[in-house]
């Protein structure tokens, strides 16, 4: 067995023999002196090879990269001058007396120490054995750890159980598609992965058990992004007899907590918190990154007279919006700058950028630079300036389109630009979200979704709404946003079987699909429920904030590419005829083909 980790020798270990394992990072043969750079989980250390001991020495030369080695030796301090204060083991060597070699190795595809965007990323997940023996890997899984160890050690101090939810289930609607798996038994039929463990940890109240939580994994058949892989794992979490008041209490102290213990960083005490109605009209999303300044500026009501059809259409229209975005000293942005940003705002449905620049505003119209100004009124302009505070030097641009178009171009456009200008601030902020929504309307479908999911409590006071006016109606559920990401999502709970109902109604379903789909939930609402409510973590979207990982594949030990595969085993892949037939399945198309 090892005495010590490469990564832990230090001059606390002067003059003590060694025994270690590891493999070759980096082999430097030195006229006649041969270095060793031996890796392990937890860093590096140099071994020395001298000629002196011929047969280890022999042995040293013919270790090549990520060679597995047994290095017995002596802690020495570094000859003066050769220190590297870059190493934690940087003061010191190991003077190798014995060396063997246990395996060895061809050579690696590529070097292990880079950086993340090094080497392409189907390289890195092609050989991910590999890519993880790189020090920044195995660190950002080392503090996942933790991470999920404080989680632990909060919530079982809270009393809260952590109970197992099936994998094999019945599709629970988070909004994604589902992976389906064809049941042997019961041919024709399929499991459905679970996209959350939702009406199971509702059930769990429903039972009695009080406090559960459980680190999971959810599985989500939905278009990817950086931040989100089909299988990913929540944090979940559900309490019965608490209000949310006090669950997001609760919650806020764990956050806290981990961020204490596994960064020994603060945040604030009590999180503020903002309505869904305030984040969208503001900052045009629902997850603002309050580190950035910007805020969006509603000028709907003084683009109405104008002639100018781009703003006095949606200014007339209760489905659009006109706001603008100011951005100090953004005079200095060249034309191909602003033509770029109009090509960004364009992916999000925008049909232009319309942008003023003002120069010297004492000047008045003659002082501003747009190509738009010829079509604005004096009463507008002045409007403009006053409502944004634009200063001279600054650039002022402008959305005009269905509110939707612009929220999402400008919230869009506010994110790059705190980027790209550098005035989105390092720290770390947390908001609640609150006071969402019920329902979204869904023009294609022609029909209402649920904005959370269909278990999600409405207000006590806007119950009546459901019915009469379910666009107005606000649910109990929140949003646990920081730095412009939705690290965590939940709500209070129907727990009357008659608003249950009366929401599924709202949402078109029928009482027959009701009962088909969640049958089970229904009858148990009938035997005593509890009031209860609860919380989800995307644990990987946190644990990527908190490493400064630009994706939640630089988190997760096996993820997915893009598209939804696994390049180190190759899944998903063919299944062979018996096994088919075993399930009762028949391809429509041989596979590989294109589908319908
Ligand atoms: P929700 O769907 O909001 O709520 O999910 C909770 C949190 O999970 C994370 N998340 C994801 N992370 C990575 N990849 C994905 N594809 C992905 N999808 C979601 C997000 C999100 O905030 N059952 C409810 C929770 C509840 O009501 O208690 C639920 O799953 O960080
Ligand atoms: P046009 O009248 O199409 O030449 O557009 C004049 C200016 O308005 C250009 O700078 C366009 O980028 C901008 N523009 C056009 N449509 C919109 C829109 N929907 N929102 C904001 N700006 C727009």
């Amino acid at each position: 067995m090892r005495s010590h980790y490469c990564g832990h020798i230090n001059e606390s270990h002067l003059d003590e023999e060694v025994t270690l394992y590891g493999w070759n990072h980096r082999r430097r043969d030195h006229g006649g002196v041969i270095f060793v750079d031996l890796r392990d989980r937890e860093g590096i250390v140099q071994v020395v090879f001298d000629p002196d001991t011929p047969e280890t020495f022999s042995t040293a030369e013919k270790v090549r990269n990520e060679y597995v080695l047994k290095v017995v030796g002596r802690v020495r301090r570094r000859p003066q001058g050769t220190e590297n204060p870059d190493m934690a083991t940087g003061q010191v060597e190991v003077l190798g007396k014995q060396l063997e070699i246990l395996n060895p190795s061809e050579t690696p595809p590529f070097m292990l120490d880079i950086e993340d965007d090094e080497v392409a990323e189907e390289h890195r997940l092609r050989y991910r054995f590999l890519d993880l023996r790189r020090p920044a890997m195995f660190q950002r899984l080392k503090l996942r750890s933790e991470i999920t160890r404080y989680m632990r050690y909060f919530l079982d101090n809270e009393g809260f159980m952590d109970i197992e939810t099936p994998m094999l289930t019945k599709a629970t609607p988070e909004g994604a598609r589902d992976y389906l798996v064809p049941s042997r038994t019961h041919q024709g039929s399929f499991f459905a992965l679970p996209q959350s463990p939702q009406l199971f940890k509702q059930l769990l109240m429903m039972s009695g058990m009080d406090r559960y939580y459980q680190i999971v994994r959810c599985f989500r058949d939905e278009d990817l992004r950086a931040d989100r892989q089909p299988e990913f794992t929540q944090l979940d979490i559900e309490t019965a007899f608490m209000h949310e008041e006090e669950l997001m209490e609760l919650i806020e102290d764990l956050i806290r907590d981990v961020f204490c213990k596994a960064l020994e960083q603060p945040l604030p005490n009590p999180f503020p918190r903002m309505t869904y109605a305030e984040a969208v009209d503001r900052y045009g999303t629902d997850k603002p990154d309050l580190r950035n300044p910007l805020e969006l500026i509603d000028l709907g009501d003084v683009m109405q007279d104008v002639d100018f059809k781009v703003f006095s259409g949606p200014a007339n229209n209760p489905n659009g919006r006109v706001a603008a975005l100011c951005l100090p000293q953004g005079g200095e942005l060249t034309r191909k700058e602003i033509d770029e940003y109009t090509k960004f705002v364009g992916i999000y449905g925008a049909k232009g950028l319309a942008y003023i620049k003002v120069n010297d505003s004492k000047k008045g119209r003659e002082g501003l630079q747009s190509p738009i100004i010829k079509n604005l009124h004096d009463n507008a302009l002045s409007a403009i300036l006053e409502r944004t505070g634009a200063r001279d030097g600054d650039l002022i641009f402008f959305g005009a389109d269905k509110a939707k178009v612009v929220n999402e171009s400008l919230g869009a456009l506010r994110d790059k630009l705190g980027h790209d200008r550098g005035l989105t601030e390092r720290g770390w902020k947390p908001l609640w979200v609150v006071d969402f929504p019920m329902f979204e309307w869904d023009e294609k479908e022609n029909r209402w979704f649920s904005l959370h999911h269909p278990f999600t409590s409405p207000k006590e006071e806007h119950l009546e709404l459901l019915e009469s006016d379910p666009g107005k109606c606000l649910s109990r559920a929140y949003d646990l946003v920081l730095n412009g990401t939705e690290i965590g999502g939940g709500s209070q709970r129907i727990f009357r079987q008659n608003v249950q109902a009366t929401v599924f109604r709202a949402l078109g379903i029928s009482d027959q699909e009701a009962q088909d789909k969640f049958g089970f939930l229904l009858n148990a609402l009938q035997y005593g429920c509890p009031p209860h409510g609860g919380i989800a973590f995307g644990l990987d979207r946190l644990v990527m904030l908190m490493t400064g990982a630009s994706s939640i594949r630089e988190v997760m030990a096996f993820p997915k590419t893009q598209t939804a595969a696994c390049l180190l085993t190759e899944a998903p892949s063919v299944v062979n005829d018996t096994q088919l037939k075993e399930l009762g399945v028949r391809l429509r198309k041989p596979p590989g083909e294109k589908k319908d």
